[in-house]
């Protein structure tokens, strides 16, 4: 894939955590504060959780994200972190499971045995937060991102039959990327909790 993540992570380096993070780990009922952070990019959400006293099991495919997280939370005996991605990734039982504009890079011929490892690894009562790439996305058929993971609205729907959907957007429109090219974007945002 041809992404250039670099770039990517320089812009965002300087960005606060995700309000859909915040809205997440609030929303947390359970006694047990265990994040995963997958595709944890520079750490913007795994900072925020640790602050709020999560242990945080992060992980990214990208060996610069994982040096940055590694420098960023140096020390920290709550921060663990590995070069792994979605499919080989040893997912610890966790209460909250964040996915930030990561898990539909997940190759498709992929996805269904990565969710199964996500659903097993989220205790009951814990809490989904990340996002799905939607059919309509121009990334689906675009050379650069060849295996994209997209869902249409009920295949979404589908995946968390088991879950009680707390907050669920569609965003459906042209924009831009966090380093500025144009793009279509169909991405579902999704929270929810297992039952
Ligand atoms: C758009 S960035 C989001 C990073 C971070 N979650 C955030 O919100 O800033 C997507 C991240 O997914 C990672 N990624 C891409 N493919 C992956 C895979 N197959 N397994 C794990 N991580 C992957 C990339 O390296 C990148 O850091």
């Amino acid at each position: 894939m041809s992404v250039k993540w670099n770039e990517y992570y320089q812009k965002v380096a300087k960005q606060p955590h995700r309000p859909n993070v915040e809205r997440a780990a609030n929303l947390l009922a359970l006694n047990n504060k265990t994040a995963i952070d997958a595709g944890c990019g520079t750490g913007r959400d795994s900072n925020y959780l640790l602050n709020q006293g999560f242990t945080v099991h992060a992980f990214d495919a990208h060996e610069d994200a994982v040096e940055t997280c590694l420098t960023r939370f140096e020390g920290n005996p709550c921060f663990y972190i590995s070069q792994s991605c979605f499919s080989d990734f040893h997912y610890p039982q966790c209460s909250l499971f964040i996915a930030s504009a990561s898990l539909f890079f997940c190759p498709s011929e992929e996805f269904d045995n990565v969710w199964q490892k996500i659903d097993a690894a989220l205790m009951s009562g814990g809490v989904f937060c990340g996002d799905l790439l939607g059919v309509k996305d121009s990334w689906v058929e675009a050379e650069s991102h060849p295996n994209i993971s997209a869902f249409t609205k009920s295949q979404v729907d589908a995946l968390f039959e088991g879950y009680d959907i707390i907050h669920f957007h569609e965003r459906d429109e042209d924009g831009t990327t966090a380093v500025g090219n144009t793009k279509h974007w169909h991405m579902f945002s999704i929270t929810a909790v297992k039952r």
